[in-house]
């Protein structure tokens, strides 16, 4: 049942030039093994172009190239703008995984899709593997269909559901601490931090790490993929100016959702907390906790600063 990744495995990865696709390119290659990794925006050299919602092109690169193991990362990921282009987002964030799932079966190899704590409407307060979700936004939804399908239909599945991503660095992290990184850069010396949304953060270079020990153990199913512990965006924002040494220059200011209404409108869960109960029980989890995690991402900006 195990599935070891060897210098003879072909693994294909598709929406792989995003801030997650980073670490999952650099993590399979380290092992030896052949990738080919594609996606629609050629942000690397080692990119080449497919189109995940394009049935015919992704199944023609996909088959050309004959991988053991598809790795799904491909889809639109600011809330807003998914909210904006509702058709596109289906297409891309819901059909595309229903091709990748179709082709896998036809190739009769294991596919890996990463879903979202997102899902979650955030009237509990931490949720495992087993709970009951309900999504909020297009984005949610249309991720959603993406793992009801590959659970329904797909035979050898792995499912990742991952909290608030951090990866990428300056130049390929679109989200949160990045967000803040930019502020801080431009001389900001005070920030505006909700504290009434509640997460887990997750770490690419363990996500990707993760998927690696999950995968090589066979076990499918539907995996929450999260670094250890929870909080709160202002916490991170917090954490994240302390540990580049900036306290005493740039003050944190809470306030709640509706001070960024305006800019932030797609509906989002109060809590998006969860817990690996899963890779736990497993001993499949190699998830840091987010401070260590968030510790060890900040010298990539520590860099960038100096
Ligand atoms: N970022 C998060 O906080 C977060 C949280 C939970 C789960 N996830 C999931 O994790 C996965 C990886 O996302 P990420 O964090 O690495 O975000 P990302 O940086 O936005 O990467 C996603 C990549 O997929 C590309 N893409 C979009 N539509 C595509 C299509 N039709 N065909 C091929 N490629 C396409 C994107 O191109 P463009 O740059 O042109 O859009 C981007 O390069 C996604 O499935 C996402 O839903 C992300």
């Amino acid at each position: 049942m195990s599935f070891k990744i060897t210098d003879n495995t072909k693994v294909y990865i598709a929406g792989c030039g995003g801030m997650l696709g980073e670490s999952v390119y650099q993590t399979f290659t380290d092992t030896k093994c052949t990738v080919k990794a594609t996606d629609i925006n050629l942000t690397a050299p080692w990119l080449s172009y497919a189109d995940v919602s394009d049935y015919s092109e992704i199944s023609k690169d996909i088959k050309s190239f004959a991988p053991d193991l598809i790795i799904n990362l491909a889809a639109l990921t600011d809330l807003e703008y998914c909210e904006k282009n509702q058709e596109q987002t289906w297409l891309y964030n819901a059909l595309g995984p229903e091709n990748i799932g179709l082709i896998a079966n036809e190739l009769d190899v294991p596919v890996v899709y990463i879903s979202t704590a997102g899902i979650v409407d955030g009237k509990q307060d931490v949720y495992n593997d087993f709970d009951e979700v309900n999504p909020l936004s297009i984005y949610a939804k249309a991720k959603y269909h993406g793992e009801v399908f590959t659970q329904n239909h797909v035979r050898k599945f792995f499912v990742f559901r991952a909290g608030w991503m951090m990866g990428g660095g300056p130049g390929k992290d679109k989200k949160f601490v990045n967000k803040i990184y930019k502020q801080l850069k431009s001389g900001q010396k005070e920030l505006f931090v909700v504290d009434d949304k509640l997460g887990t953060p997750t770490y690419t270079k363990s996500f990707a790490k993760g998927i690696l020990e999950v995968v090589q153990s066979g076990l499918y199913g539907v995996y929450n993929q999260v670094c250890n512990g929870d909080c709160s965006r202002f916490d991170v924002a917090k954490e994240f100016v302390r540990l580049l040494g900036l306290e005493k220059d740039v003050k944190v200011t809470k306030v709640d959702s509706d001070y960024f209404k305006a800019e932030y409108f797609a509906p989002r869960p109060f809590s998006e907390k969860l817990v690996n109960l899963k890779l736990n029980a497993r001993g499949l989890n190699v998830m840091p906790d987010w401070q260590e995690a968030l510790e060890d991402y900040s010298k990539v900006f520590i860099e960038d600063l100096a």
